[in-house]
């Protein structure tokens, strides 16, 4: 862990206004629908009395997953679920709007089970699990705590990093010698420019950026599709197979999978100013954004290639993050690309916030977003809410009044 307080001092400065500060800028000629904006105010204040729903029957010490509407059931997790960072999140997004402090102390009190995480070296999902829970509080009130409990957690993320395969180990596999590496491991990233930021380690930046090159390199397709899943050999690093485990086939583009890559290569942009990472998420949304099977509403069929489109389940959540990552995009582009990011990323958010997706209130569970799909080849969560939905959608609509101001 070698420090180059020159090399540091630069790259603090990037940091500082970047990472931390992550508020939405509008690009000059770029507009933002008035009547729509109104909309939003109204979301944030419906999405905060339909979350005391959804927190009214929560177990003590566990974290929403989804409903299944046609049991009525909840189904809930422990801690250690990849999405249990995602219901503090919300909360704490929608306290920020509201103010309303029912949310906060829920927030509060579910972060509290969530804590021991920091020390969980078995997964590669801690930036999601912990930066979007106790980054957001650390933003929200900055306190010691939170600072340790990042640094931790970025610590036990970076464990998972192999020098040889340059990447960080995203499952778990018995079998050897297997490295397995998926595309929505971009989005645990962040917490790693974090962590430099604020311990003046290096090492933590440069673990993700040697993980983002070695992802441009092998998980991307001529046009700029990604797979799903990379097995690395691990003493070698050599590229064993390229497949899929939540798309429909192993050349098909996986919905979620598209959206992490484009929110996770505007992440690296805004972190390390490197054209090469604006370059590639300029790719993924153009392709994305022109994709034939791209429906009207642009909210995307859960497999931009499955089986049976037009009739095809949509996957929500997946246009809830694309949404939210091309809101941010458009600051680092020209007026005209600029234009068509905010344009797509409305028409995304007007179809979520319609009677098509969102939820009526006091129904869903409580939670926000319907029609979305969390695992097809399993068959399990097919059109039901899923937390991560939401979050990303609630994000979307705060970017979006950011760029309303
Ligand atoms: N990271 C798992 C998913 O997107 O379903």
């Amino acid at each position: 862990m070698k420090r180059n307080i020159s090399w540091l001092r630069s790259l603090s400065a990037i940091l500082v206004i970047t990472v931390i500060a992550c508020s939405t800028q509008k690009k000059a000629g770029v507009t933002t629908g008035k009547a729509f904006l109104k909309t939003v105010e109204q979301e944030f204040i419906d999405a905060g009395a339909q979350y005391k729903i959804l927190m009214k029957d929560l177990p003590a010490d566990r974290f929403p997953k989804t409903y299944f509407p046609t049991t009525g059931k909840h189904e809930y997790s422990g801690s250690g679920w990849w999405c249990s960072g995602f219901y503090p999140g919300t909360l704490l997004y929608l306290y920020e709007q509201t103010k309303d402090m029912a949310l906060y102390n829920e927030a509060l009190r579910i972060l509290e089970p969530l804590k021991k995480e920091q020390y969980n070296k078995t997964t590669h999902d801690l930036g999601f699990m912990m930066f979007c829970s106790f980054g957001n509080a650390a933003r929200i009130q900055s306190k010691p705590e939170y600072k340790d409990m990042l640094i931790n957690s970025a610590k036990s993320l970076s464990t998972r990093f192999n020098p040889r395969v340059g990447c960080i180990k995203s499952w778990d596999s018995k079998k050897q010698p297997e490295f397995l590496v998926i595309i929505d491991n971009m989005m645990n990233l962040e917490l790693l420019f974090w962590a430099t930021q604020v311990t003046g380690d290096s090492s933590y930046y440069k673990i993700a950026v040697t993980h983002a090159n070695t992802t441009i390199k092998n998980h991307f397709r001529p046009d700029y599709s990604s797979y799903h899943v990379i097995d690395y050999n691990p003493e070698t690093g050599v590229v064993q197979q390229k497949r899929t485990a939540q798309g429909a086939a192993d050349e098909s583009a996986w919905a979620r999978g598209q959206a992490w890559g484009l929110y996770g290569f505007t992440v690296m942009y805004r972190a390390t100013k490197d054209p090469q990472y604006l370059s590639q998420a300029n790719h993924i949304a153009h392709f994305l954004l022109s994709h034939p099977n791209l429906p009207a509403d642009k909210v995307p069929y859960w497999d931009f290639n499955a089986p049976g489109i037009p009739n095809a389940l949509r996957d929500a959540s997946a246009a809830a993050i694309m949404a939210s990552a091309l809101l941010e995009l458009q600051q680092y582009v020209d007026t005209a690309k600029a234009k068509e990011y905010v344009g797509a990323a409305e028409t995304m958010l007007r179809s979520l916030s319609s009677p098509a997706y969102k939820a009526k209130p006091g129904t869903n569970g409580g939670f926000l977003i319907e029609h979305c799909v969390g695992h097809m080849p399993q068959k399990t969560e097919i059109d039901v809410p899923l937390t991560y939905a939401d979050y990303y959608y609630i994000e979307a609509l705060k970017r979006y009044k950011e760029l309303g101001k």
